[in-house]
């Protein structure tokens, strides 16, 4: 075949390049010798290697002993000195082994990211003494043995995910000691016992699940978790959001203490072996939107919940309810889908009931309601009406498919069935599982690979199955499910829709939604790189892919880097011989190599940075750039060259000119297809080499969101760097502050700009791999598009300025930014996080509410806000309003306020997360502002229903880890995502 062709000349050269490489890192130990990172943190990095295996030295590119220094992939530093390391974020790249002890020695690191992939044995308790760490993520792999109580020392940790692993034992009472733990996943384990609350006895420390006030998210499902559910497990202080504790052994009533979670928006206690009745106090959990209660030993009957008018989803299924079908029903106004069947109901249900107007799914079957099946009112949303084994004699209709309707197994059947269609009283047959995108291409592909429907040709994809563990709908009535699920992936993964394939979705008896994907690297290419895995897995792990309705997801892939397929090993060996020549070989090649590039170096600093030959460097890259279809890495970018744009700028005529700062000019353009772009102009004295240039488009190209301004292109030709951008018609958000652009704001579109910028930031700190840091945040860089969207311009900005400290390539410790936007504890400490960001958002927020620049007459802004609220509370800002908002309403100014004062607090911890600053943002707004501008599903699906309940797309595009709330009917906030 063909295929064959592509890389089989690679197969001989990929063991010489990795040596090489490696003779090239192991000569240039010789040749500097010293490191930069700190001495324990290189050895425990090394113990981690050495338990990892003799292949993942390879897999990981983990070459030199320089972690720091030399950039290891997945290895985070921070820039003291010497320098440590402060991530390790290295999901899906099929590391087998263990976590040797040796960990505790890093003791500033603050992210342990070790999920997907193979890993075993127990988690050491060294564990317990990385006291800085916040996030500890080891969720699907192979850990066994007990979670060690020595986790709860760790108090800064916000994020516990061990699910999917085979812990046992039970969960012991000290994690209640974790004051700040925000998420806690322990799903899908061997875990057992009680679950622990303070007064249980089983501690000297007096502490349980009840003590983690700060804590949104318990996912406890699928263990074997047994006794009751502890009556103090919600109290005031909780703010729990999710409650799931399905598929274990609880035993006992369901406390009435559950009703003081007021917070809560899901709870699933199915299938359990709970008992009683189900308390009354259910009813003051009106934030709920699902309430699972199916597959237990409950008893009725149902307590009235007509309260609860944000409920998606009731299940109470397979329980002994006794009870005729409750009149309440009728006023659940946000119900979709209700199961309630083989629950022993009586009664007959009421026409009115059908009328709900978001009803979708009705599930009865299995109890013996009796009367006549009225579905005759206008319901035309609804897609199950399951009856079946029921008592039903007559049935009235309007206009249903037969499909809709399941009436097996009543007297109607009987009596009637000549004037019923035979399907409604047909037993149902129809499969549930259903997929997407896998086409019909029938080529076969050599073990290892699979079909790629879109191009019918043979690659190896990331594959695993996305695990949705409280959808609010029970059945996939329609593809329209899976294109919105797949769209999703293609948005928060950065790939075309055609590169995703679900190979099947459907769900499991405790309607937990199973969807097996597989994305497909683009083009040519036959594999994703080792990062390109690494950061997807990160961004499906992370609770990021998740579609209005969808509920919270984790992720297990099933796909790890193979490189015994198509690549090297086959029977090749390079006799050792060849091996030390090559390796003394190239030992003297890059001794070569660096003498010239010393001279280079030497000439360049004395010439005073006259260009040095790049056309070699470059040239290499320039066809790359041009073959948009090979170059993956640069997705979307094109390469310009200088004529083409000296042509859309009219010879870069200053009557084009648009902007200008010390790195060169901005420019005005319009293409040959008429589309206009900005055109930023590095001067001379401020270009990069042309390596950094490289870098910086291929960090550019790969981010892509509706709120950051995307970059179109670049050019690198004639001795001149551009980056072309989309043009943002609206200018920027200071001129429009200003009125100098004759766009006036008022206070509902300035919270749609806040919030729009808010998520582009947090795609930038949260979605990109690695991170970026924007470092200039201010109005100026804030920009409107034509339907005043707001996008955030100029990251990377900074790198384009010359480093004078170029042997460090990351983040400087030269303070940069814009005097008034300065975060002043980055100031003084030189420690740069994300939190500068967040100052500096702050700042502009400000902006937003009194129109004022930072700096206005000598006077800070900042300084001038917090002086005023310490001496007159909120309210004496009043006086200090852009005059026209100040008739705007109260609730919502204050509250804006007071993200906008949280996000200026003078030190970092106090300031909340960019994610954090859109959630409150989008709390604040609820759903009632349409023109958020941030959804990219641009395929109208067929089947909604033709009405708005919720007009914002904003849930659509959460970017925080808790992007699963709230949860929407996906009926309704699917049509949303049509309506563009
Ligand atoms: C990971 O472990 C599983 C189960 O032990 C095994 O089936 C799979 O082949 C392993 N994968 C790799 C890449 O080692
Ligand atoms: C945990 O909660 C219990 C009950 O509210 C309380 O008595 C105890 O002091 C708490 N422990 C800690 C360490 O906060
Ligand atoms: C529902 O949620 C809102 C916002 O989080 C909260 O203010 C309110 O108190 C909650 N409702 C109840 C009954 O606690």
């Amino acid at each position: 075949m063909n295929l064959y062709g592509q890389w089989r000349p690679l197969r001989f050269c990929r063991p010489i390049v990795i040596l090489l490489l490696l003779c090239v890192s192991f000569s240039s130990l010789w040749w500097t010798g010293e490191s930069i990172t700190y001495q324990d943190d290189v050895n425990a990095l090394q113990a981690m290697l050495n338990s990892w295996g003799p292949n993942s030295s390879r897999i990981l590119r983990w070459y030199g002993n320089d972690p720091c220094g030399s950039q290891w992939p997945g290895i985070g530093c921070d820039d003291s000195s010497p320098q440590r390391v402060t991530s390790i974020e290295l999901p899906g790249y099929g590391l087998s082994g263990n976590i040797p002890p040796d960990i505790s020695l890093l003791t500033e690191l603050r992210t342990l990211e070790l999920s997907n992939n193979n890993l075993t044995g127990f988690i050491p308790t060294q564990i317990g003494e990385l006291i800085h760490l916040s996030e500890l993520i080891l969720q699907y792999n192979y850990f066994n043995g007990g979670i060690p109580p020595e986790i709860g020392n760790i108090k800064n940790l916000s994020t516990l995910s061990l699910n999917g692993n085979s812990l046992k034992g039970s969960i012991p009472n000290e994690i209640g000691l974790l004051e700040n733990l925000f998420w806690l996943d322990l799903a899908q384990n061997d875990l057992s016992g009680g679950l622990p609350y303070s007064g249980d006895g089983r501690s000297s420390k007096n502490v349980g699940l009840d003590n983690l006030t700060k804590a949104s998210h318990f996912h406890l499902n699928n263990n074997s978790f047994s006794g009751p559910i502890p009556e103090s497990l919600c109290h005031e202080s909780m703010s729990l959001i999710h409650l799931i504790l399905d598929s274990n052994q609880l035993t006992g009533n369901i406390p009435s203490g559950l009703g003081l979670c007021g917070n809560l928006l899901i709870m699933k206690l199915n299938h359990n072996q709970l008992r009683g009745t189900i308390p009354q106090e259910i009813s003051l959990l009106t934030n709920l939107t699902e309430l699972q209660l199916n597959d237990n030993q409950l008893v009725g009957p149902l307590p009235d919940l007509s309260n609860l008018t944000k409920l998606v989803l009731l299940d109470v299924s397979n329980n002994q309810l006794n009870m005729e079908f409750p009149s309440w029903m009728n006023s659940l106004g946000s119900l979709a889908d209700l199961d309630m069947s083989s629950t022993s109901i009586s009664g007959t249900i009421s026409a009115y009931f059908f009328q709900l107007q978001y009803l979708t799914a009705v599930k009865l079957a299995n109890n013996e309601i009796n009367g006549t099946l009225d579905l005759s009112k206008d319901t035309s949303q609804l897609m199950l009406v399951s009856m079946e084994n029921n008592k039903i004699d007559s049935f009235t209709t309007a206009k249903y498919p037969p499909s809709v309707i399941r009436l097996f197994g009543n007297p109607v059947c009987e009596t009637s069935k000549s004037t019923l269609s035979g399907e409604l009283c047909q037993t149902n047959s129809s499969s549930s599982v259903s997929t997407y995108g896998l086409g019909n291409c029938s080529i076969a592909c050599p073990s290892g690979y699979q079909v790629y429907p879109a191009q019918c040709s043979c690659a190896i994809p990331l594959e695993g199955f996305l695990i949705y563990r409280a959808p609010s709908f029970t059945q996939i009535t329609n593809q329209s499910v899976l294109l919105l699920l797949a769209s999703a992936l293609a948005e928060k993964l950065s790939v075309q829709l055609t590169q995703v394939v679900i190979k099947s979705a459907e769900f499991n008896p405790q309607n937990q939604l199973i969807a097996n994907i597989a994305i497909f690297p683009s083009g040519t290419e036959i594999r994703w790189s080792p990062d390109q895995i690494s950061y997807m897995s990160h961004i499906l792990g992370g609770d990021k892919v998740v579609p209005p309705g969808f509920g919270p997801v984790s992720f297990k892939q099933t796909s790890f880097l193979d490189y015994s397929v198509g690549s090297d090993n086959d029977g090749k060996k390079l006799p050792t011989v060849a091996i030390i020549g090559i390796c003394i070989g190239s030992a003297a090649f890059a001794s070569i190599i660096i003498g010239v590039t010393c001279f280079v170096c030497l000439r360049k600093h004395n010439k005073n940075n006259k260009a040095v030959d790049l056309s070699n460097i470059v040239g290499s890259w320039k066809a790359v750039g041009r073959d948009s279809g090979s170059a993956p890495k640069l997705k979307g970018a094109r390469y310009f060259t200088f004529a083409e744009l000296k042509k859309a700028t009219n010879n870069f005529s200053g009557s084009n000119e648009i902007g200008s700062g010390g790195y060169g000019k901005v420019y005005r353009g319009i293409l040959i297809d008429g589309q206009q772009v900005a055109i930023k102009r590095a001067q001379k004295d401020s270009m990069q080499g042309a390596a950094e240039f490289k870098n910086e488009i291929e960090l550019l190209s790969r981010v892509h969101h509706k709120n950051v301004v995307g970059l179109v292109g670049f050019c690198f030709d004639q001795g001149e760097q551009m980056l072309i951008y989309e043009y943002m018609a609206g200018g920027n958000l200071r001129d429009c502050l200003t009125g100098r652009t004759g766009i006036k704001l008022d206070w509902r579109r300035r919270i749609m700009i806040a919030l729009g910028s808010a998520r582009g930031i947090t795609y930038l700190h949260e979605l990109v791999s690695p991170p970026i840091i924007h470092r200039d945040i201010k109005s100026t860089n804030i920009l409107l598009d034509e339907k005043k969207i707001a996008k955030v311009a100029d990251f990377g900005l900074s790198k384009i300025a010359p480093e004078p400290d170029s042997r460090k390539q990351h983040v400087s410790t030269q303070v940069k930014g814009t005097l008034g936007y300065l975060d002043p504890e980055y100031y003084t400490t030189q420690q740069l996080t994300e939190k500068s960001d967040v100052y500096s958002f702050g700042v502009v927020l400000l902006e937003l509410l009194t129109a004022r620049t930072p700096i206005e007459h000598g006077n800070y802004v900042v300084k001038d806000v917090k002086e005023a609220v310490n001496k007159g509370g909120i309210s004496a800002l009043r006086s200090m309003l852009d005059p026209r908002i100040k008739e705007e309403s109260g609730i919502e100014l204050n509250s804006f306020i007071r993200i906008a004062l949280s996000c200026v607090e003078d030190t970092a911890s106090a300031r909340p997360s960019m994610g954090e600053v859109v959630k409150q943002l989008e709390e604040m707004v609820g759903h009632d502002y349409p023109e958020s501008g941030s959804s990219n599903v641009d395929v109208p699906p067929k089947w909604a229903p033709d009405r708005h309940l919720y007009g914002s797309d904003s849930e659509y595009m959460h970017t925080s880890r808790d992007s699963s709330e709230p949860s929407f009917p996906i009926s309704n906030t699917a049509l949303s995502l049509g309506s563009r």
